[in-house]
């Protein structure tokens, strides 16, 4: 099978392909490869290379600035995947898409499944919706896959920002009325490699296992607990800390569905986080020797 990744550099994008290059021919395109807001450039692109499938890692990811770039988030989350759409459809291409937790608007009080009702609260949120609703009406043959929270090797996150708070400051405050369910980019590049495998279309949840969700408080005890850190890690509001976006305060998605109809099992978060802590420690020492 010839998979074509698009946003092949970003966080996501970097460990899919290594996890599907054992096995399939992968193109990856980065950005300057292909920029998926051209659509003249995207159909001539994915002509020319004739994958099997697409799998599209591309995206706007910045949620703060969204809601002042609104207009860029939307060519790229939801335009971008629209372009991708019609050609896919057109050259009978199936298109695997990544989305969010952040399509809910966290009035939930258990988990969401890929049946519930969509309504985002923030301009990334609306703008990737509108990304998963092209597809929904260009496409029979399709993918979407939501996910939440995802930290990995390639990218900024939480993770890193907790590890370096920690080397400047004796306490964290961090939120604890945010709950979602945080995701390893490995674990996501090993479902996605399940989920294109099953021929189940549609929509799928993946993330890592907790059981009904964490906040952000737990994640970071966690974190700085795996880290060795000695610094205090305080529980706040949301209101304590005020962001330009808002967040669903429960965006935990079920997995049930996925893990029944395609034998994708999601590793435990404490297990995943602490593999994923223990190669940033690897490469430290290995940079620091
Ligand atoms: N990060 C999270 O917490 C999170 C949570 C839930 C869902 N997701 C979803 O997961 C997916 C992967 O996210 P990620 O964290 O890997 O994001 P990321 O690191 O920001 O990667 C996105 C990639 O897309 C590229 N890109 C931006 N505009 C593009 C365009 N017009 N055409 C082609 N490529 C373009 C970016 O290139 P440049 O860097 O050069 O701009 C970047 O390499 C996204 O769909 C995101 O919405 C992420």
């Amino acid at each position: 099978m010839r998979v074509l990744v698009t946003g092949a550099n970003g966080m996501l994008g970097k460990d899919l392909i290594a996890v599907l290059e054992d096995g399939y021919e992968v193109i990856p395109l980065d950005l300057e490869g292909l920029d998926i807001t051209d659509r003249e450039a995207t159909h001539y692109t994915i002509f020319s290379l004739r994958p099997d499938i697409v799998v599209n890692c591309a995206a706007y990811t910045n949620v703060d600035m969204a809601e002042d770039e609104k207009e860029t988030a939307f060519r790229v989350n939801g335009l971008g995947v629209q372009n991708l759409a019609i050609t896919c459809n057109e050259l009978k291409i199936r298109l695997c898409h990544i989305s969010t937790d952040y399509v809910f608007d966290g009035t939930s009080t258990r988990p969401y499944t890929p049946l519930d009702n969509t309504s985002a609260v923030n301009a990334y949120g609306e703008t990737k919706l509108a990304g998963e609703r092209y597809i929904q009406w260009l496409m029979h043959e399709f993918y979407i896959i939501r996910t939440s929270w995802l930290y990995g090797e390639h990218g900024n996150n939480f993770i890193r920002t907790m590890l370096r708070l920690s080397g400047e400051r004796d306490e964290i405050k961090v939120v604890s009325d945010q709950k979602g369910s945080p995701t390893w980019t490995v674990t996501l590049s090993e479902g996605i490699r399940k989920v294109i495998e099953s021929e189940v279309f549609g929509i799928h949840h993946i993330t890592d296992r907790t059981a009904g969700g964490i906040n952000w408080h737990e994640f970071a005890t966690e974190i700085i607990r795996l880290s060795g850190a000695s610094v205090k890690v305080i529980p706040i509001s949301t209101d304590e800390y005020p962001t330009r976006a808002k967040r669903p305060s429960y965006s935990v998605l079920d997995t049930f569905h996925t893990e029944v109809s395609t034998g994708f099992s999601p590793p435990d978060w404490k297990t995943s986080l602490e593999k994923f802590i223990h190669t940033l420690k690897n490469q430290s020492d290995v940079s620091s020797s």
